[in-house]
């Protein structure tokens, strides 16, 4: 992919004018810790504020507030039903965060299995879709089998799944994309595996949707999680779910509250400003459509936002692995290979012969580039990888709000520190 056409054609000083964190006073930091959370267009802000204002009433009342803050809410889950490609917004499940929303689910449907079943688990995933199972299955005597990543093509392939299936698996965890080496596995491929078995599958998109747009028509998973404060939103985690399953399994929840879909697994009140701010930042993404020349429905702008800056991001991307991989003493754990980087997100981790993570961290921290060290949470492919758990990795996670400049900037301040 040609750099400089990419840096051409995509609107970057548009996109980062809608951010306020690029409109500070004074140094504006280097944000490549977007894995963590990423930054939020002023229009999410606005609409947090505006919801505030206007629509701090409990749901489901008789008077006007109450009625603009149902209409807040089912706006929400509406635009996230375009954004993942669920058959309605029955499918969606908002709440804090994936990890409470997995861990909530999962014991809902620990109802259907029973001692000596079988759950599969990776040694790629985020703790958020490991520590349920491993809690479910330790309170219900059921067996966890792991799944490792292949440590040439960085991803989890068919074959390693294929001797753990049985008649016993009823769930496969798997993650879309790591949240340590940005690689993307092929879910249909994988899915399709674990349907043939009898098992349901859980994806955890979290790393990817800030990527590349999931269509849950096409996956053949049963559940698919993530969270929009990682894809330029408010504080918000969000599970698509198949609604025959989302019905046939048993919710926890109270008595008294609605056994309505998606309302039996969104247990007490919802952030109805956060959701606010929710609509307002799919808002964001089909406005970058629009803004590269995409109309139709809002999924067909969802789609062209994304087509455009993953074409963006993917020189980022490439440029950052070149640079990083001419640094002496550097390893880059994840795929270097330009030929296959359709199969990795713009997430990178690299560690240094000699000097530490936290150093290194901590002197791009003292240039004012953002950036995380440790395992963040991705405890399994850290153990894989025979990395020093407290150590880590150095995470680099690019979005399409940076810049070529801010790239070569880091890898210039990660020359000088080692
Ligand atoms: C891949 C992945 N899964 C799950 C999570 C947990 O998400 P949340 O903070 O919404 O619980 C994260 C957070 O970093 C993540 O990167």
């Amino acid at each position: 992919m040609d750099q400089t056409m990419s840096d051409a054609s995509f609107p970057i000083e548009l996109v980062r004018d809608q951010f306020p964190a690029f409109r500070r006073e004074g140094d504006i930091p280097i944000f490549l810790d977007n894995p963590a959370g990423t930054l939020v267009p002023q229009r999410v802000i606005d609409a947090v504020g505006h919801a505030m204002a206007t629509s701090s009433h409990n749901l489901g009342g008789l008077f006007a507030g109450s009625k603009r803050a149902d209409a807040v809410w089912l706006a929400a889950h509406k635009a996230m039903a375009d954004m993942l490609g669920a058959a309605s917004e029955r499918e969606i499940v908002i709440a804090q965060n994936m990890t409470t929303l997995t861990l909530h689910l999962s014991r809902s449907l620990g109802r259907m299995f029973k001692p000596g079943d079988e759950i599969i688990v990776t040694r790629m995933d985020h703790e958020g879709n490991i520590s349920p199972w491993l809690l479910l299955a330790r309170d219900l005597g059921l067996t966890i089998k792991w799944l490792p990543f292949n440590r040439e093509t960085w991803r989890i392939e068919a074959n390693d799944l294929k001797p753990l299936l049985t008649n016993r698996t009823r769930l496969l965890a798997l993650n879309y994309s790591s949240n340590m080496t940005g690689s993307v596995n092929d879910v249909p491929e994988l899915a399709a595996l674990a349907k043939q078995a009898g098992a349901l599958v859980y994806v955890d998109a979290v790393q990817l949707v800030p990527h590349r747009l999931p269509d849950v028509r096409t996956l053949g998973c049963d559940f698919l999680a993530c969270s929009s404060y990682k894809f330029f939103g408010p504080h918000l985690g969000i599970v698509w779910g198949r609604e025959d399953i989302l019905l046939e399994l048993e919710p926890y929840k109270c008595r008294c509250s609605s056994d309505g879909l998606p309302e039996r697994f969104e247990t007490g009140t919802p952030q109805t400003e956060l959701l606010a701010g929710l609509s307002a930042t799919v808002d964001y993404l089909e406005w970058l459509g629009e803004m590269n020349g995409y109309s139709g429905s809002r999924r067909a702008k969802l789609r062209g936002a994304y087509r455009s800056f993953e074409a963006y991001e993917n020189g980022l991307m490439r440029h950052l692995i070149d640079g990083l991989l001419k640094l002496p003493g550097v390893t880059v754990h994840g795929i270097t290979n330009p030929a296959h980087m359709l199969h990795r997100v713009p997430t990178v981790s690299f560690t240094h012969e000699t000097v530490s993570t936290h150093v290194i961290a901590d002197g791009l921290a003292s240039r004012n580039i953002y950036a995380w060290s440790g395992h963040n949470y991705a405890l399994e492919p850290a153990r894989l990888l025979q990395l020093d758990e407290d150590e880590g990795v150095v995470r680099l996670g690019i979005a399409h709000y940076n810049t070529l400049a801010e790239i070569d900037a880091t890898l210039a301040a990660i020359g000088q520190l080692i």
